[in-house]
């Protein structure tokens, strides 16, 4: 949970190298979201890539979030992962984050963001932060996949971007 203090923050946008780095910290840190090392190989080598778009944010020297996305198609990003230091959750970082990816989706000509996310049917309630995450910063729910992934229910969210620029500025600072 937040600090009463809400921390200051700023998103800035990595180069691969960078985005690998920072993806294994922060990921390696969230073991009991991120408990299986081969999958934070397999989004450091995908984070690592010319095609994704990673970007994370800093409290002073501090890397607290991260998320990245890849090309689904032409008018569609995935974004793969997004991640917020535990002691920084519910402050807004991770809502900051997924919208400079929205509007980076957006100044590229793209309509939709698309993302997955552990589903509804999980009755562990610590295991559908990341589907309420969604749910709240408008991603709509499509579809649940019972056996897409071993052992959980994989919920598919898609966000249509607005082709206008936004009202808001995007400086956390
Ligand atoms: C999911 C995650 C990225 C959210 O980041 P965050 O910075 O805490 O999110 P925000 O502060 O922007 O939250 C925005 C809203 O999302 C919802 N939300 C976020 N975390 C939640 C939680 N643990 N339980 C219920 N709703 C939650 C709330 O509606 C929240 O608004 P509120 O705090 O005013 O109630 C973060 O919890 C995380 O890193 N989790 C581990 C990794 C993970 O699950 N990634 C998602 C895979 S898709």
């Amino acid at each position: 949970m937040c600090a009463s203090t809400k921390p200051t923050f700023q998103i800035v946008a990595v180069d691969p190298n960078a985005a690998q780095r920072h993806l294994r910290d922060l990921l390696s840190s969230l073991d009991k979201d991120f408990p299986y090392t081969p999958a934070i190989d397999d989004y450091c080598e995908r984070a690592g890539t010319a095609e994704s778009t990673t970007v994370i944010a800093k409290s002073g020297d501090k890397v607290v979030g991260a998320a990245f996305m890849e090309p689904l198609s032409d008018d569609t990003n995935e974004m793969v992962v997004i991640a917020v230091d535990a002691n920084f959750q519910r402050c807004g970082i991770g809502s900051a984050l997924a919208k400079t990816l929205e509007e980076i989706t957006r100044r590229s000509g793209k309509s939709f963001l698309f993302s997955r996310a552990i589903g509804p049917s999980q009755k562990v309630a610590d295991d559908i932060k990341g589907f309420q995450f969604l749910k709240k910063n408008s991603f709509y729910f499509v579809k649940e996949f019972p056996t897409l992934w071993e052992g959980y229910p994989c919920a598919f969210l898609f966000k249509p971007i607005s082709s206008a620029p936004p009202t808001s500025s995007y400086d956390h600072r």
